[in-house]
Order: C-alpha cells, then structure tokens, then sequence
C-alpha cells in the first residue's frame, strides 16, 4: 500500500465533510464561540435554563402549529375543521391538545425567565435591550395567545374575545377605532378569525423570528448576567462551567423533561372543543380569559363595579400601561448594586408586582 503525500486524501470522509462545509459556512468560528462560551455555575444556577425551555416550547409551537395549518381553516368552517381535527384526523387530537398546552407552558415559563433575570438584576448594564427585546418578546407571546383562543371559535373562545375587545374600544379616542379594526367590522364573526388567523400565522411569527435573533445574539455577546450576590464573591471564588458540550447536555436534559412534561398534559388532559359558538346568543355567565390575562381582566372588572360608565375601564387601562412603563424602565433607574437605594426599589417593585398579579389572577378565578 503506497503512502498518499496529499494531507487531503489521508483525511477521513468525515473530516472532509467537515472541511467542505467549514470552508463555505465558516463552521469553525462558530464552534470556536461556543468552545470558549462558558456559562456561571453557582446556587441560582437553574434559572439560567429558563430562557432556553422558553426557546424549546416555541419551537414546539412551530412544529404543532404547521401541522394544524394541515387542515385548519379559517372563516366560516373554523369550528367545523376544528372538530375534524379532534375527533377525525389520525392523531389530530394529540397535534391540537399538544400545541394548546405548549402554549400555556410557553407562557408560564415566560413568566418564569422574566421575573428570575429580573430578580438576578440581569437587565443592569450592559443588558438593558436583553431587557426590552425580551418584554417585545413577552407581547407577543400574549398576542399569540390572544389571536390562537379565538381560532376554534367555539363558545369560550367567541365570546372570551368578544368580551376581551371591547376593553380596547373603552379607551378614549383610539378605542373604537382599533378595536373595530381588530375586529373587521362592528362584532366578532367570520372577518375577525381571518385577521386574527393572520396575525397569529404571518405578521407575529415574523415579528418573533425578529426579536428572538436580537434576544440571542445580545445573549451571546454579553454572555450570563451574575446575580449579585455573585458579584461580590473575589473573581477566585467564582466558578464556571463550558457552554459547549457541559451546559448544552444539561439545557437538552432540560427539554427532554419538558417534552415528557408536555406529553402527560397533552394525553392526560386532551384540549377540550367547546359547542360552536352562536354570535347571537347572550354572552354566558362566567366567561372569562385565559389565566395569564386573568389579573389584567380582574383589575378591570373591580375597578368597572367602582366607577360608574367606563370610568373604571379607562383607569383601569391607564393603571395597566403605566406599570408596564415602570416595568420596562426599571433599567434605568436600578443601574448597580452601588446604588443601595435604587437596587432595593428595584426589588420591591419585583415583589409587588409578582404579588400583584398572583393576588388579582387567584382573586379573579375565585370570583368567577
Ligand atoms: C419569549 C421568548 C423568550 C425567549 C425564547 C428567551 C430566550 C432567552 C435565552 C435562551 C436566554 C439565555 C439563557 C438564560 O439566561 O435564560 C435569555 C436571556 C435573557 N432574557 Fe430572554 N427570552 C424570552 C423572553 C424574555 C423576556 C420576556 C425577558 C424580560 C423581559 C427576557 C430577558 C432576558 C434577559 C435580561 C436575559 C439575559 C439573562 C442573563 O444575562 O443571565 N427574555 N433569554
């Protein structure tokens, strides 16, 4: 067997996959980051999978999602192709159970991430669009889940939108017309599953693509914020682990729990399918949105029995806006650990709202 002098012919077929794709797509500096990428390892570890089970359930949405794009259709037969789907189409049930509780876990681990880096202080310099790409982020999540309730257009879902646009059409000038234009036309029927179809297929998906990338690349450039009481341990003190292969087993260990999380919920609890809905029936008693809008919808309703007219709405809407500004310019307020003061109003303002809004959500199912 003669000796080959060319180092290329000596290399493997692996190798020269390698080589070929390298060459072209720059392969070896994108392991090269992840190869150096390391990733703090300390108590509050855990919640740095937070934003990466987030990133597994929406991909979960995308898969599911395409598939009920299958046989869904929008207007008119929305129900009826809704129910073929359930109880005709092989395994329809599964696909349509597993994207609704994927939804609903999305959501909750959402809320999960946000609250942990915020009481990691990870929105402090230099990770403050981390922040407000996240909080994008957030809105649309909740407006996909908004859009996706009605698209069955079952009882609950008709009327839980019904009721949940004409928050918007209270407020002053802008109401009406944005609610009208949510709706196509002056209630909710056919015209607003075909707007609410195509924000929930199109426009937001696009939107999220979008603002994910930015989240992630921001994510990679300045790597895992430590929470304070890391800081201040002396550099020696502090541990580490790879991002590339230590972290990424843990964060797939992660999604395989998830998956298994997901498939209890979805064949244990199979999404359910309401009777169609009937636009011209009253609105049944008790209707009300999915949980996550719950405290938003209870502050309403109790500021609503206050006031007289739409007074309570309107404040009630400003109330909700406001706090959302604060929450989104905690950044630039609570900048170090330096600053006691600010750092301790930082974290009030945290442990209010976190028990603002599971008060108003238990308050509002307890007084359904
Ligand atoms: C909706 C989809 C979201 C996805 C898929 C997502 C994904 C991620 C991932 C994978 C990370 C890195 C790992 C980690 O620290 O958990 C991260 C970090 C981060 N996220 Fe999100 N995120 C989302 C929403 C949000 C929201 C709503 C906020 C807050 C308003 C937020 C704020 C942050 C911040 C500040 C970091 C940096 C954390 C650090 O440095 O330790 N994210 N996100």
């Amino acid at each position: 067997m003669t000796k080959s002098s060319s180092p290329a012919s000596e290399r493997s077929t692996g190798g020269k996959l390698w080589e070929f794709f390298d060459q072209r797509l720059g392969l070896s500096g994108i392991l090269d980051i992840a190869l150096h990428k390391t990733v703090p390892q300390h108590s509050q570890s855990v919640w740095y999978f937070m934003g990466g089970l987030t990133l597994f359930f929406f991909l979960v949405q995308i898969v599911t999602g395409t598939l009920l794009l299958i046989y869904y259709q929008p207007g008119g037969n929305a129900y009826d192709s809704v129910r073929r789907i359930t109880y005709d189409i092989d395994f329809g049930w599964l696909i349509r159970s597993a994207h609704s509780w994927s939804a609903n876990l999305m959501v909750f681990v959402l809320f999960v991430h946000m609250f942990s880096v915020y009481f990691m202080k990870a929105y402090r310099r230099p990770r403050e669009f981390g922040w407000w790409s996240g909080l994008v982020l957030m809105v649309l999540t909740m407006t996909f889940g908004f859009s996706g309730y009605l698209l069955p257009m079952d009882e609950l879902s008709f009327f839980a939108t019904k009721v949940g646009l004409e928050i918007p059409s209270k407020m002053p000038l802008v109401g009406p017309a944005a609610a009208s234009l949510l709706r196509g036309g002056p209630t909710v029927g056919q015209e607003t599953v075909h707007r609410f179809f195509a924000l929930h297929v199109v426009i937001l998906p696009a939107l999220f693509m979008l603002f994910l990338t930015f989240h992630l690349f921001l994510v990679q450039r300045h790597g895992n914020a430590l929470p304070p009481s890391e800081e201040r341990k002396p550099e020696s003190a502090r541990r580490s682990i790879r991002f590339f292969p230590d972290f990424l087993l843990k964060d797939l260990a992660m999604w395989l729990i998830a998956l298994n999380v997901l498939g209890l919920f979805a064949c244990l609890y199979p999404w359910d399918l309401g009777l169609k809905a009937d636009p011209v029936a009253s609105t049944p008693v008790g209707i009300h949105p999915e949980w996550y809008f719950m405290s938003q919808f209870q502050l309403l309703k109790v500021l609503g029995n206050w006031f007289p007219g739409a007074v309570g709405e309107v404040i009630g809407i400003l109330m909700v806006t406001i706090s959302g500004l604060v929450w989104a310019l905690v950044p630039l307020f609570d900048r170090s650990s330096d600053n006691k003061m600010m750092s301790r109003v930082g974290t009030w303002i945290g442990i209010l709202a976190l028990a603002g809004l599971i008060a108003l959500t238990v308050w509002g199912y307890a007084a359904l």
